[in-house]
């Protein structure tokens, strides 16, 4: 069975992304042929490659991604058993119904952004380019960052980068920006990391700050921005209450993140939802191996969680 379309070399071609905690992905989501999974985050298509790889030309799965460049490459290499969906993994539960699909026994959410995505030059993702500044997953949608920039008012925007960047500059940064698009929209990439630059003590990082591990200061503004314009931890949460009604009861919901805040959210709603039992109590981290040989992989936390019937509630 052709599970996927490609051969590894084309595959390896068609995606700089390199799939995170990816033995770790099946050692605690125990994919099993005939199986039916979701994966929510489909993005250069590894881990997709690895459950069809387990399930089967007897299992079923389900690609959802909310980048239409995305899910154009995606449908190029996948075809039956797996079915790629445009769109927001908070929406499964309506890609099920159109299906005409039953509960699934897994779904992985790898959230965040690609590595495809952070090395377009065009999509304003990575600081260390000078694409616009757009930063939307579905660019089909919402307004780019850019837009956003130029009628945001200073409050909302310094509590934006501080909430969701965790940057102790924010009101500096924020005071800049609304100071400079009096004169010029904050309109690429580059412009907003020399804007910010010019911020925060220290400015801009030496080679020597590097070489010392010292994370760049755009680094968390442009996190902060690219969590708000796409709504990124609101549709967490919203996913985390629908996606327990997806799941057959013994399903496993399988979630890596790469910041506390959403790692915070995950941990939570899987503690707190009666629907699901915790697999994983401390989440579990990429191995000294695969940290070295993928860097993405530093910050990620796996977390897992099963779907059980919930306990009727107590008599009085
Ligand atoms: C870290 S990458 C996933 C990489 C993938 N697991 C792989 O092995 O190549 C995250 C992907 O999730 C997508 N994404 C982000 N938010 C999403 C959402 N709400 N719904 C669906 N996809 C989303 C991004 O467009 C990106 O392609």
């Amino acid at each position: 069975m052709a599970i996927c379309s490609l051969d590894l070399a084309d595959f390896m071609e068609s995606t700089v992304h390199i799939p995170v905690l990816p033995k770790e992905v099946i050692q605690f989501g125990k994919p099993e042929p005939g199986q039916t999974w979701i994966d929510g985050t489909g993005g250069g298509g590894g881990h997709s490659k690895m459950l069809l790889e387990a399930i089967g030309a007897s299992g079923r799965l389900l690609i959802i991604d909310r980048d239409p460049v995305a899910t154009e490459r995606l449908s190029a290499m996948f075809s039956s058993p797996a079915v790629v969906q445009h769109g927001s993994y908070d929406q499964a539960h309506q890609f099920l119904r159109l299906l005409d699909w039953p509960p699934v026994d897994g779904i992985l959410l790898d959230l965040g952004l690609s590595s495809d995505q952070l090395a377009d030059r065009d999509r304003g993702f990575s600081f260390q380019t000078e694409g616009e500044l757009d930063m939307r997953f579905d660019t089909s949608s919402g307004i780019p960052a850019w837009q956003w920039l130029t009628h945001v008012d200073e409050k909302t925007l310094a509590d934006t980068i501080y909430k969701y960047g965790e940057e102790r500059f924010s009101r500096r940064i924020a005071r800049r920006i609304v100071e400079v698009r009096k004169t010029d929209p904050v309109k690429t990439a580059d412009q907003l990391r020399e804007l910010i630059y010019r911020s925060v003590p220290g400015g801009r990082p030496s080679k020597f700050g590097k070489k010392h591990g010292r994370v760049d200061p755009a680094t968390r503004t442009f996190q902060a921005l690219r969590i708000a314009v796409n709504e990124e931890l609101d549709i967490l949460e919203n996913a985390l209450r629908r996606l327990p009604d997806c799941m057959a009861i013994g399903g496993l919901i399988v979630i890596i993140s790469f910041h506390s805040l959403e790692d915070r959210i995950v941990k939570h709603a899987f503690r707190d939802d009666p629907r699901l039992e915790v697999v994983t109590r401390k989440p579990i981290e990429a191995s000294d191996a695969e940290t070295s040989d993928n860097p993405r992989s530093r910050s990620a936390k796996l977390r897992v969680a099963k779907r059980v019937i919930p306990a009727p509630p107590m008599p009085y």
